[in-house]
This record gives structure tokens, sequence and C-alpha cells, in this order.
């Protein structure tokens, strides 16, 4: 059956796709030709060839309007005499943003509806200016200065003397404005007069802000050859073809480019996905980094080929400070990143800024998009806790999943029938080895036809659903955005009928081929379309569905077989006629977003969705979790799984995982076993496998390696309650769950490019082992002042060193950092749910100066009842010898019957004489045990309510 599917599959796949995936078990490797490089993207090209430091830009300051809040300039192109708008806006919280459109567009550009990524119109806040002249004019707020100096145009950002952030320093910025295509040279005389007439006022700022400039008279008579736009015209600028695509580009150019540099900086990040490393690397010898979503079958490491998802958000970090810059827009962009000695002399003649040597390091970008507007935030941090805070103003937190989703999810394209499925469920028990999720691939449906069941294998859908159920566990089926065309399905029939299809250039359907066949896509861009798809995840419409079951929405790029790059033509039309160029990027995250309000709306508003989406956006974090798509079950992949769900996290996508075991190919057992242990100290925890794969339970591996699968699931299940406390803590900070080391040691410059090991939270460090037959690990526990104990023997390691630890098959380095309190519960349920009333552990893990602290969070695990203040949010702290329990949150209330089991102290260098707890209902003694060698104080029972306040002292 399997094999017929796939063959069904291949069909429809291009001839190099289909012998790729042939020889998918066996070698491994990007068809590269099915992707464009920079060179073959008509926009990329031109924007990349922009000449530096030859800006036509001149800021008319005779145009400036100062309001209390902003400031609006025109900006002149002299080449072309095309004026834009800038708007430097002051947002509240240490956010500034810039933006620059069209002073009188041909056509409207696409802007993405406020609601949708950015959570609300950003306040703004009030902004002085400091000074203004003929050449430059200063505004302030907070403790920052914004200098844009008029000819050539630039904005340099000081803050408290220091150049943080320059903008057109290089002179790139190149806005290409919209224009009526050449007409051939007989008719080119007749629609020159219609272009580009001077508006009312052009001829004086002209001359104002061209005074000092010899070539002006040139620029005049120059005008009108260049405002008709035949010169300085190149193949591809109004249609462009690829492989056998066409791009009919109705609009003609309408990139956008800018440069924005970072002086001081040495190191920046983000802009995910990329397999690549952590620290972005300098594209002068490679293309830049694509942000295109795309699906790349067999994607390779270390290279800055566009993926699955884009943010285009990019963080720069130095020892003293942190700085973020999102460009909101959807388009398909490109970023080149390079690394240079600063001129230090123009930056001080900008601002009073004087810092010790000569030299200065600078990370030089240049991002360009295909279309839309810029629209660039600024994030001043200055740490980078505030800048995660000023990101997730605008764009949204991650929702607090559920957990369940927290937990260990068990996938496989695919569990085959509901025999397969009872099998599985019970491998599990029979196996004593906890799982919360099993998942459903597109074979369970009829053919292909998603809300529907292949009934003969599923023939009691809700049954099964309730099986799994009945022990606390959920179950995920698929849900792609493409859908099938056949006429007898409802789905197609309803969408065909009420015109809800993405419709091609002329103004048809569009259709392509994905997994179905002959498919057409639902327009998630338009809100009535997403509100249908609300509906379509009720109880009634889809038949066979529980409230135990969730989603996931996949190939939503879109993929698209027999299109451009495997995706959709981007002459493709959506809602208000936008092209599917101005959208691209948004439209995986907005058909995850009406799945997500769907499940919300299919309980009644009550319980908290879950839905999976390959493809990503800025502000998907909002809508549920994401994974790296299709991995290979090589060692170098679950290395690189690090550096990208770092990058996620970096970029406010702190829900995200990558497919345990790989994707393809059938890893070895202690590949599979270090993956188990990598992953369950990662945020989102699912074992996946292509259909080709030999199956891969962990019951089918040798005694040794089950045990230490069974181990590593075990242990996330024992941190369940840190992890849900950090993902409630990021929902109300923005700050990411899994953190490269240098957010916790900002200071230390010896972290700033560490990807093998990371933070959970600020009170586990995790150096996974990602390295075949290793027999030790070398981890690197930074900070003279700090110390670290290992989370299996409590031994110390001293801060401020490299340290050596050797590793057997079951051992998986992580580390309790000195000053944390954790709390775990030790007894491990066959789901995350049946454990919701265990007694807890906590673990606390002293500093140098004998002190710790942490936070408890607890709801119900699964409605949106916390909101209404069902909650409790316990702090506790350690110091003078005393545990203290105390309410964090005097809003939260919430029973819970579990109680407190076990306390251990480590880092404890001596025996108290007596221990003792006093809560509301008095003062016991308490049993404890103290361990000498390790230093470990453990007491027994305490017994009490965790909810509840108490001290335990120390004598
Ligand atoms: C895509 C997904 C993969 C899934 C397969 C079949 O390749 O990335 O996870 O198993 O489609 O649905």
């Amino acid at each position: 059956m399997a094999l017929n599917n796939k063959r069904g599959h291949m069909a429809y796949l291009q001839p190099s796709l289909v012998l790729l995936l042939t020889l998918s078990l066996s070698t491994i490797a990007v068809d590269r030709g099915n992707f464009k490089t920079c060179d073959q993207s008509g926009f990329c090209k031109r924007q990349r060839a922009t000449e530096p430091n030859k800006s036509p830009y001149v800021a008319v300051l005779s145009s400036i309007n100062i309001q209390p809040t902003q400031l609006s300039v025109q900006l002149l192109n002299k080449n072309t005499n095309v004026r834009l708008n800038l708007q430097v806006i002051a947002i509240k919280g240490n956010i500034a943003r810039l933006r620059v459109t069209e002073t009188n567009p041909l056509k409207p550009r696409y802007e993405i509806p406020v609601g949708d990524v950015l959570v609300d119109e950003p306040v703004q806040q009030g902004l002085e200016v400091l000074s203004k002249d003929s050449k430059s004019v200063t505004v302030g707020f907070l403790d920052n200065k914004i200098a844009i100096q008029s000819d050539p145009f630039r904005i340099d950002f000081i803050v408290r003397g220091e150049p943080v952030l320059s903008v057109n320093s290089r002179g790139l910025m190149n806005f290409e404005h919209i224009r009526e295509k050449a007409q051939p040279p007989e008719k080119a005389g007749e629609e020159e007069e219609k272009k580009e007439e001077p508006k009312e006022g052009d001829g004086e700022e002209q001359e104002e802000v061209l005074d000092d400039d010899d070539d002006d008279d040139d620029d005049d008579d120059n005008n009108d050859d260049k405002n008709n736009d035949a010169e300085g015209e190149e193949p591809g600028m109004w249609e462009e073809t690829f492989k056998t695509h066409k791009d009919t580009k109705p609009l003609g150019p309408e990139s956008i480019g800018l440069d924005f540099s970072f002086p001081g900086f040495e190191h920046v990040y983000g802009i995910p996905e990329h397999a690549d490393t952590l620290a972005l690397k300098s594209t002068t010898s490679t293309d830049p980094y694509r942000l295109y979503n795309l699906d790349v079958f067999e994607y390779e490491l270390d290279n800055p080929m566009a993926l699955y998802g884009a943010v285009p958000y990019m963080i720069a970090h130095n020892e003293k400070r942190t700085v973020g810059l999102f460009w909101l827009n959807a388009a398909e962009m490109w970023v080149d990143i390079t690394s240079v000695t600063a001129d230090k002399n123009v930056l001080s003649k900008m601002v009073d800024f004087v810092a010790g040597g000569d030299e200065m390091p600078q990370i030089d970008t240049h991002w360009f998009a295909e279309s839309g507007i810029i629209d660039v935030f600024v994030l001043l941090g200055p740490s980078a806790n505030e800048v995660f805070k000023q990101y997730a103003s605008l764009t949204g937190t991650t929702a607090l999943p559920p957990l369940f989703s927290l937990a260990y999810h068990q996938s496989r394209w695919n569990y085959n029938d509901q025999d397969d499925v009872r099998n599985v469920d019970a491998g599990f028990d029979a196996n004593n080895i906890p799982y919360d999720v099993i998942w459903l691939d597109i074979e369970h449906t009829d053919g292909k036809r998603y809300f529907t069941w292949d009934t003969g294998r599923f023939p009691e859908s809700a049954e099964m659903i309730k099986n799994i159920s009945s022990k606390g566990r959920k179950m995920v089926t698929i849900i792609d955005p493409h859908i099938k065309r056949d006429s007898n399905y409802k789905i197609h029939q309803e969408a065909e009928a009420k015109g809800y299809y993405v419709k091609n250039k002329d103004g048809n359907d569009y259709d392509g081929w994905c997994w179905p066949g002959s498919s057409s896509w639902l327009d998630y861009t338009n809100p009535e379309i997403r509100d249908y798809w609300v509906e379509k995840m009720s109880l009634e419409e889809y038949q066979g569905s529980t409230l135990d079951l969730y989603t996931w929405n996949d190939m939503n790029e879109p993929s698209v077989f027999n299109g451009p790059e495997i995706t959709m033509h981007k002459d493709a039309l959506h809602f208000n006629n936008w092209e599917h160029r101005d959208v691209h990027n948004i439209y995986g995250m907005y058909q995850q977003m009406a799945t997500a309000l769907g499940q919300v709306k299919r309980s009644q508003g009550k319980l908290r969705p879950f839905v999976l989406s390959r493809a990503f956006f800025a502000g998907t974090q909002r809508w549920g979790a994401v994974w790296t798509g299709d991995n290979t079950g090589e060692w170098g992949h679950l290395k690189a799984s690090n550096p990208m769900l770092l990058s996620l996290n970096l970029a406010g996508i702190t829900f995200s995982g990558a497919d345990v075991g790989g994707f393809f190919k059938n890893p070895d057992t202690e590949l599979l076993t270090r993956w188990y242990q990598a992953a369950a100290y990662q945020p989102f925890f699912r074992a996946h496998a292509h259909i080709d794969t030999p199956r891969r339970e962990p019951w089918l591996k040798p005694a040794e390696h089950l045990d230490a699968i069974r181990e590593a699931i075990k242990a996330r299940y024992v941190l369940l309650p840190y992890w849900y406390t950090l993902f409630y803590l990021s929902e109300t900070s923005g700050a990411p769950v899994m953190r490269p080391m240098w957010v916790e040691f900002p200071g230390d410059k010896s972290v700033f490019s560490i990807e093998d090991q990371y933070m959970v939270g600020s009170g586990l460090l995790v150096r996974p082992v990602t390295e075949q037959g290793a027999v030790g690990v070398t981890v690197y526990f930074p900070g003279t002042d700090q110390v670290y104990y290992d989370a299996d023997t409590y031994k110390a390691f001293p801060g401020g060193q490299n340290t050596y630890i050797p590793v057997t098959l079951n051992k998986i380095p992580v580390f309790y950092r000195g000053g944390n309190i954790i709390a775990r519960k030790e007894r491990v349920r066959r789901s995350s749910i049946l454990g919701r009333l265990d007694p807890y552990t906590l673990v606390i893990a002293l500093n140098k100066q004998g002190r710790a602290s942490g936070d408890l969070y607890i709801d119900d695990y699964q409605s949106f009842s916390y909101k209404n203040g069902e909650f409790i949010h316990r702090k506790f702290t350690f110091e003078n010898n005393k545990l203290t329990n105390s309410n964090a949150d005097s809003s939260g209330s919430f029973e819970t019957a579990s109680w407190l089991e076990r306390v251990r102290i480590v880092g404890l260098n001596r025996r108290p004489s007596k221990i003792q707890i006093t809560s509301s209902s008095g003062t016991t003694e308490l049993e404890f045990k103290y361990d000498n060698n390790n230093d470990m104080l453990t007491i027994r029972k305490p017994s009490i309510n965790i909810a509840q306040d108490f001290t335990i002292t120390l004598q």
C-alpha cells in the first residue's frame, strides 16, 4: 500500500524530484537546479549590483514635517527624480520605525493588515528635534538620537553617544518605483508626457537640496530621459523565466533594497530559516541569505538557501548591547552580510563618539525585498531581554501551549490503520515509555482529501481517538492547504462555488500538483476564507474528529510540485488582487492562524489549540509550533538542529523542533538514541520518519538503546513543570525558552558563536552529544563567579572554563546552573496529564553565595481559564539557609492537590543540625540526609501543598 501511495505521489513530481526520491535512501543531496540563485532572480541580481557610495537619494529637508511622535521627509532620487516619503516614528518601549513609501505611487503597494503580524498599531511616543540645519536634522527620544543626513541620505542611530546602527551609510538604497512599461520607441514620445510630471513644488525643493551640487543642471536636463525608464531597463524587469516557468511581472520592477550597518558589532543572528550556523556568516563568497518559504527536498547543511519559513528579523549583539532589526514585509527577501572594520572617521563626524583603539568592528548588512514597502523596526534594547520584549510587543508572544504538546510526540508517515495505532500506543505502555500524542500523516485520508478518513483503514476514527484519549493522550491529523480538485469532494465544491481559491494570473482558479494530484489552494489571506476554514474545524464539519484531535498544517509554503521552485507562481492572485509575490511568505501562517482559531472555536473558546506548521513568518509564535521540515537521519543534521532551533527561538518562534531520528534515511541506533537525548531538551519533541524508512519505534531497538531512549523521554517528563513554567514566562515576556549562551551571558565574548550547547531557561545548560562514537564532550561553563552541577550526579563544576565531560550511551550532558530552583515531577506516568496532581521535587542549585531562586507555574494545563486568573504562580527563594515559597502573582488563584515530596539542595557545604518547616499550620521538624561527597542535602517529605506559603529553615 505504502509503495502504491509513494508511486502515486511520485507521478506528480518533476522528473528530477522523482529521481531523487528513488535515490532518497542512499544519496541525499538537494537538487540546487530547482531553486534560484541570486543571479537567476532579477531583483536580487539588480539589487546586489547596486554600487556603494553613489547614493542618488537626498533627504529634502525643506519638506520635513515634524509631529509630536514622528517626522516625515521626502527622499528624492536624483537620478530618476522620483520622490519617496520617509517616516521616522518613535514607538513606546524603545523602538523606532522607519517607513519608506512612494510619494505619488502609480499603484498601491502591499502592506500586511494590522492585527495579522503586528498585533496592533504600535503605540507612539514623543520625540523631539535636537538640531536642524540645511544638511541634517537630529531628533531624540529616550536615550536615542536619530541623525538624518540630507545628502547623501543616511540615518544614524546613536545611543548615549555611541553609534549602534547606520542606515544607507553605504548608499545601497534602491527603491524601484512602480512605473508604466516603456513602450517601443515609436510610441515612447506620446507616453513620456503622461509620466512623472513634476509635482507642485518639486522645482523649489529640488533647488534647495541640490544647491551645492555641480551636477544639478545635468540632472534636470536628463530628467525626462530617466523618467521614461527605458534607460537602465534590464532584461527580466518585466518578465522572468526560470526553467520552464514564466513570471509575467505585470507591475514590472518594484523591489526595494537598503543597507544597515551595525558599528561595534561582530555577531548577528536570526533571519530564519536556514540550515546554517547560529552566528550568521559573511556572504561575500556565497549567495545572500534567502528568505522565501520553500519546500526544499533533501536540504543541505551550511548554506544560505531558503527553507520552509521566513522571519525577516535580525539581532546584533556585542558585550555592551543587543539591537534588533525587523523588516515587516512578506515578499521574497535576500540579506547580504559582511564583516568589516568601521570607518571611525566617518562615525566620529556623525556623533560625539570617542572610544579607545583605532579599529572598530562592524557588520554591514544589505537587505532587498521583491515588492512591498520599507517598513523597518529598530529595536533598541539595550539588553537581549528588552529586545525580546520589544519584538513581542510588535508581533506577539508564543501562546502558552497545552501541556500535552510540550511532552513527547510519536509520528511517522504513516501509521497505517487503527490496528497499527492501537499497537504503537500499546507498545509505549508495554515498554514503560510515556508519550502524549500520536500522529497520522496524509495516508489516513480518503485520497488526500483532508478532513476525510480512509474508512477502510480507519472505520471508527472517533472511537480510535477515544481509546487514545482515555489515557490522557491526544491525536494529530495532517491537513494541508492544497485541495483536491474533485467534484465529489465537498471542500472543493464549496471553494470552487464560492470563489475561495487563489487565482492564476488570468483570473481562473490556480491549479497545480501536490499530494492529491490536481489541486487548488484556498486563499487564506482573505479573512472570509479564514472564517470558512474556522468552521471546517468544527466537530460537525470534521466528521470523525473529537476535541482530542489536533492539527498539522504541512506543505503550506505552499508546496506546488509542478510550480516554479516547487511553489506557487508569483503572478497568481490573492484577495484584493494582491499578487502571490506580495504575500508569499505569510501565506502558510494564515493557514495555521485559521486552523488554530478553528480549534478554539470548536471548543466554544475553552481549549487552547495545538497546530504544527511547516511554513512560518513573523508572528507565527501566536498560532502554534513549527519544525525544521524534512531533515535527514545523519549526524550533521542532528548537530544542525541546535543552531537552527536557536535561530528560530531568537526570532520569537520558541515552540520549535526537528524530526527526531531525521525524516529521510535510516539512522543507526546510536544516532537515533543521541537524537532522542538532544530533542528531549528542545522545545518541540516529536519523532517522525519518511514512509520508506524502516520502523523505528524505540522498542524495536536493542535493549541498551531502548533503555537510553526511555530515560531520555522520561527526563523530558520529569522536567515538564520547568518547561511549562518557562513557556508561561515566555508568553508574558517574549523571552525564548531555548536560549543561545550569549543571552544568559551577554558580556562573555567567548560564547557569542557557541551553538553546540545552550540554555533552557536560565537554569539548565545543555550540551547534547551530537558526535558519532563520542566518549566525551567539552562543555564551556561561563563565568568565573558561576557554578554548575551535573543533573545526574550533582557533581559541581566551576564556571569560567572548558571542561571535558566523559559520556556513556545513556549520558545526556545537562547541568543545573547555580542560583536556580527547578521543579520536577519524578513519578513518570503514561501521559503528562495523568501526572497533573503528582508531587514535586525541588532542586535547589546554590550559587557561590549560597542563594537560588525559581518559579513554578500551574494551571489546568489545557484551557484558557488561566486568562481569567485560574492559575498558581509560585516563587521559590533560598537565602540565609532558608527556603521560602511565596505567591509570585496575587492575581492568580487555583487549587492543586500536588504537594512537595522532596527538596534537594546542591552545593551546600555543611550538614545542618536540624531542619524545620513553618507554615500557617505551625512548625514541624523534617527528616533529611546529607551527602558529604556531593555537598547535597535531601529533605524528605515536607508534605505540604505546593501552593501554600512556607519556609524551610536549615539550622
Ligand atoms: C512532507 C512533510 C513530512 C510529511 C510528508 C507527507 O514531506 O515535511 O513531514 O511526512 O510531507 O505528508
